[in-house]
């Protein structure tokens, strides 16, 4: 009895001290397992008489009893110390920022053009497009430049082997969508255009948008009303502009169209810029796609869109836009 007194003292002790789950496990074994001492003290129970068996074996398994009390108190206290443990480490600090996506922007050159085509759609004019590897006939003969033409020097053009270029002007486009339809037309043609040119104000590769317009009565009043038009909504403020007159081979007569911004927040509020050349289909090019040009007449207009950009988004270095800079480009917005 006293034996059994010192092994339940020894096994409460024990399993006290034990740090964990595992431990706990091992001391458990220790007292009550298959080689534990109080299987050994079951075992020599045999050598006792039938009443005295009795006798010990109930204060034996009253002592198993208690240890195994102790155990599962033991166990019950190591669980919520772990759960505990794992609570305050797993915590969440919902206080750090989270790892959002960042959002795409549009380039300014195409929040130009998308500006563009939906003022154009909304009076009339239909998108269309052309393209950038052209033959000498679109981009310079059927807009009244022939070989030789001094016009064509101006051009800075880049040449394939075979004599094909990359289109130096949408110009071209007027030249396919004549060719294909019958007046009357009313179109923009948005792209890009190559010129072996490069300085602060010139890139070898730009964007352009062609307008053409032909009707029975298209007039020089009507192409500076609509530009006047387009040039105020798309900037929504009053601008100032003026014709310069001006050469292109295929219009006649031409000018180049200068604009004034009149918002005073704007940089370049009050000085005159260069954005477009127009003027009245040349009767040569209507000629060459086969329109009557005494029935017809028509006007056109190419404007650099890099640089509507440009006075739009206060944008100071034209190739700013071609660096591809993304602390650049995510200032435009979606
Ligand atoms: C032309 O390209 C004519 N095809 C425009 C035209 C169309 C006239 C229809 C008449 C009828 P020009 O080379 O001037 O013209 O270019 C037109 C516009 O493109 C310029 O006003 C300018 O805004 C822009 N531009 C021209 N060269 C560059 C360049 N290297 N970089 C950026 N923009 C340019
Ligand atoms: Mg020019």
């Amino acid at each position: 009895m006293q034996n059994l007194e010192t092994i339940i003292q020894q096994a409460q002790a024990d399993i006290a001290t034990a740090k964990n789950l595992p431990d706990l496990q091992q001391i458990r074994a220790k007292f009550l397992g298959k080689k534990s001492v109080l299987t050994d003290l079951m075992k020599t129970l045999g050598n006792a008489t039938p009443d005295e068996r009795k006798a010990l074996g109930q204060l034996v398994n009253a002592a198993k009893d208690k240890i195994m009390g102790f155990a599962d108190a033991k166990t019950l206290e190591l669980q919520a110390a772990e759960l505990a443990e794992q609570l305050a480490t797993e915590q969440l600090d919902v206080t750090l920022p989270g790892r959002h996506q960042h959002a795409g922007a549009l380039h300014p050159v195409t929040l130009v053009q998308q500006r563009v085509e939906a003022i154009f759609k909304s009076i009339g004019f239909t998108v269309t497009d052309g393209p950038e590897v052209e033959d000498q006939f679109h981009n310079f003969e059927a807009l009244n430049i022939p070989k030789n033409h001094p016009a064509r020097a101006m051009h800075d053009t880049f040449y394939f082997a075979n004599g094909n270029l990359l289109r130096t002007h949408t110009s071209t486009v007027q030249i396919r969508y004549m060719k294909e339809n019958k007046p009357p037309i009313r179109i923009i043609s948005p792209g890009r255009v190559y010129r072996s040119d490069s300085d602060q104000t010139h890139t070898p590769m730009f964007n352009q948008v062609e307008g053409l317009s032909i009707d029975e009565h298209a007039t020089f009043a009507n192409l500076k009303s609509i530009l006047q038009l387009f040039m105020s909504s798309f900037f929504e403020q009053d601008v100032q502009m003026r014709l310069r007159p001006s050469y292109f081979p295929f219009t006649e007569p031409s000018a180049e169209v200068d604009i004034k911004l009149t918002d005073p927040t704007h940089p370049l509020c009050g000085k005159w810029l260069e954005v477009l050349g127009c003027g009245m289909v040349h009767p040569n090019v209507l000629a060459a796609v086969g329109i009557d040009s005494e029935k017809y007449t028509g006007w056109a207009f190419g404007c650099g869109m890099d640089r509507l950009a440009m006075l739009r988004y206060s944008i100071h270095d034209l190739r700013t836009t071609f660096e591809s800079d993304v602390r650049f480009l995510s200032q435009f917005g979606v």
